[in-house]
Formats: C-alpha cells, structure tokens, sequence
C-alpha cells in the first residue's frame, strides 16, 4: 500500500492506524522561515476533534500534536520557525476500543471499505478500520495547519450547506455562526433543524450525508499547472480522496450545466486600481486550470456512515451470508467533521500550486 503521499512541493505523508499506537504526518517542502507552533496546529485539530457534541461518535481523543522535527526557536527572541526540513508531526491514540469490533472482525460492512481491502490485501486491520478510518484524517488537518502559513494572507474556510434533506438558506450566511453550532452551518436557522433531525436519526440507529463548501480567498491569480496539473483537477482529486466523499464540484458546479452562456460568465471590469474584477464568481475562481484571483470555492457530497444499528444484509469473510449491525462508537453524519477535513485539503493543494508557481515563474504574477 505505498499511495500514501500527496502534493508535488509541498508534500504530505500520513501513516499510522485509527487502533495503532499513533498517527502521524511528514511534511516536506514546506519553505524556511515560517512562523510555526503547535499551537497554531492544535487549534485547527481541536475543530476536528472527536467527542465534542452528541452529534459526532463518542471516541475521545484528545489529538494532543508534537512537532518533532523541521522547526527552530531562535534563542534570540524566542520564535519557532520552520527550517525547510521535513516537518514530523504525531498523535498518540489513547482512547481506542478494539473489543467493539470483534463482533465485525468476520463480516464486511456495506458501504464501508472491509470488502475491498481483504480482496486487495487478503489482510485488514478490523479495529476501527485500521488506514480505511478517518482518524487518518486527523493528519491532513494538521498537514492542512502548516499550508495555511505558506500561502501570505490566504484564508481558507468551510461550511455545512446541506444535511439530508435540510438545506441552508444561503440569504442567512454568516461565517460567525459556523463557530456557534456543532455542525458547522452557517445558517442559525438550519442549525437548528439539524438538531432535532440528526437527533431522530441517530436515535433510530442510522445515519445521514451532507454537502460542505470549501472557499479560499486572498489566493494570488496564476496558480495551478495546466494541462495535467490544472488547480481544479488537483483540488477535486484532493477532495475525492477523503473518506466518504462521493462527488466534488467547483465554484456554480453541477448548477452550471442550466445556466446560459451569459448568465454563466463571469464578466469582467477593472477594478479601481485598473486591474481585472469579476462581477460574479460561477468559475469558483479557476479558469483553465488557473486562479483568477476570485475566491476558490468548491464543494463536496459526504455520503451517509454505513457503520449503523440498523441490520443490513452482508456476506462474511468465508462467503457465507450473514446479517451485520455495527455498535460502537460511529459518526451518526461524517460530513459533520468532514468540514475541518476539505479546508485542510484545499489549503494543502493551494500551498503546493503557490510553491510550484515560483518554481516556474518566480515571485512575479501580471
Ligand atoms: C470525519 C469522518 C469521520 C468518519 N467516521 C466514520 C464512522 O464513524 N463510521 C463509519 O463507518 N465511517 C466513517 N467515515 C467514513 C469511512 O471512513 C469511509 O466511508 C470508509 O473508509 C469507506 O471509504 P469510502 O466511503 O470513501 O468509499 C468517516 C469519514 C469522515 C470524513
């Protein structure tokens, strides 16, 4: 199993298993000098981190992260930077529960990955999923922290914009509120309703899918490589990767296909400094695989957990037919912790495309 890295520059390595004794990352590329605690990381991995509302499965980790390599603290004036060396990062697991899956330890879960790494690898790890858990995922937000410092100024954010069947209102949006709710919404009035809905479904031991939206603004214009590099190839790639998602779309998306050839391009005008505005954004700020300057957005369909109460019809590891129902400790609606999950993909594909630009054409964007 040897894809376990991604980025071109600035590359991340993840290792480890949701049971094993840690996880961890390795990021190399990342350039010298920036500023970097773990603090900085700590704060992205606590808006991730399991067992903080009864909305998210009960595991409780604390995702306490040691930086062990690729950083300095000048005697000087007592600031940690970055070397330029490869960046370690790890988490200890300390609150892994192997014993609740002996019961699935033979059976292969619909919808979730026992099937296929048994007849890839004729061996899978049952506790917890081993490498097919998203507490691998735990790594790229950290990965995720240090992209977010390569880029000057960019800030890069994410929303829930659909659970179920409940949609935001996208008239009440508010970036504020995302902090407010355990879901991630930015619509007060949604949040409220996702409540009582999740709280019904969790109860009647099943699960739900969601929609989260991933905007990046303060990215320069002239990022991404095309053809084969293209920002948006590499940015839905980066997105599909993560456990769970079934579809990814940039900026009007799917919703495009609808749209006029007028209603659809983004006009443009100059700015009051005399460069290129856009009165409207359906690009999500990519055309021909290259940022325009507008905001990133893109946006990506979480499906329901398949690890759920409710009997579901299997087959066991001997080819017998047989009857599963998952107990433990699951994510009643994964998409819920996917938001932490997509922001740090994004960044982590903005920061490699911002590194491999200079590497092409310096510093200097027209
Ligand atoms: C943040 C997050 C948490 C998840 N938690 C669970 C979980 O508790 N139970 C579960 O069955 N799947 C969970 N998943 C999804 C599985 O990891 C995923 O469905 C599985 O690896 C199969 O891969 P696929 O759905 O991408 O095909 C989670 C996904 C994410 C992004």
């Amino acid at each position: 199993m040897s894809h376990n890295t991604f980025g071109h520059l600035f590359r991340v390595t993840t290792f480890g298993e949701s049971h094993g004794v840690a996880i961890g990352c390795v990021v190399d590329g990342c350039p010298p000098r920036i500023l970097l605690t773990a603090a900085d990381i700590q704060r992205e991995l606590d808006r991730r981190r399991p067992g903080q509302s009864k909305f998210v499965t009960q595991r409780r980790e604390p995702d306490e992260v040691k930086i062990i390599s690729g950083v300095f603290t000048d005697p000087k004036n007592g600031e940690q930077v970055t070397t330029g060396t490869p960046i370690g990062l790890l988490i200890e697991n300390v609150d892994a529960r192997s014993k609740d899956y002996d019961a699935i330890s033979e059976l292969y879960r619909p919808g979730h990955a026992d099937y296929t790494y048994d007849v890839k690898y004729g061996i899978r790890d049952p506790r917890g999923s081993g490498r097919a858990s998203a507490r691998e995922t735990a790594m790229r937000v950290a990965a995720g922290a240090v992209a977010r410092k390569v880029v000057p100024g960019m800030i890069v954010r994410g929303a829930l914009v659909q659970m179920g069947e409940i949609d935001i209102d996208r008239s009440r949006w508010d970036w504020d509120e995302v902090a407010r709710n355990p879901f991630f919404c930015p619509d007060a009035e949604a949040a409220k309703k996702m409540e009582t809905y999740l709280d019904g479904i969790r109860k009647n031991g099943s699960s739900v899918g969601a929609v989260i939206e991933v905007v990046a603004e303060n990215v320069p214009p002239g990022l991404g490589a095309p053809i084969y590099g293209k920002l948006d190839a590499e940015i839905a790639a980066a997105l599909m990767s993560i456990n769970a998602v079934k579809g990814v779309e940039i900026g009007t998306g799917f919703a495009s296909a609808r749209l006029s050839g007028e209603a659809n391009a983004d006009e443009m005008r100059p700015d009051n400094a005399g460069r290129p505005e856009f009165s409207s954004n359906n690009a999500g700020g990519i055309l021909g695989g290259i940022s325009t300057g507008a905001p990133v957005v893109a946006r990506f369909a979480v499906k329901p957990t398949s690890s759920i109460l409710n009997p579901r019809q299997t087959v066991n590891r001997q080819g017998a037919a047989a009857e599963v129902s998952t107990k433990g400790r699951h994510d009643p609606c994964v998409g819920i912790r996917a938001v932490p999950v997509g922001e740090a993909m994004l960044a982590c594909v903005l920061a490699d495309h911002y590194l491999r630009h200079r590497g092409q054409v310096g510093e200097t964007t027209k």
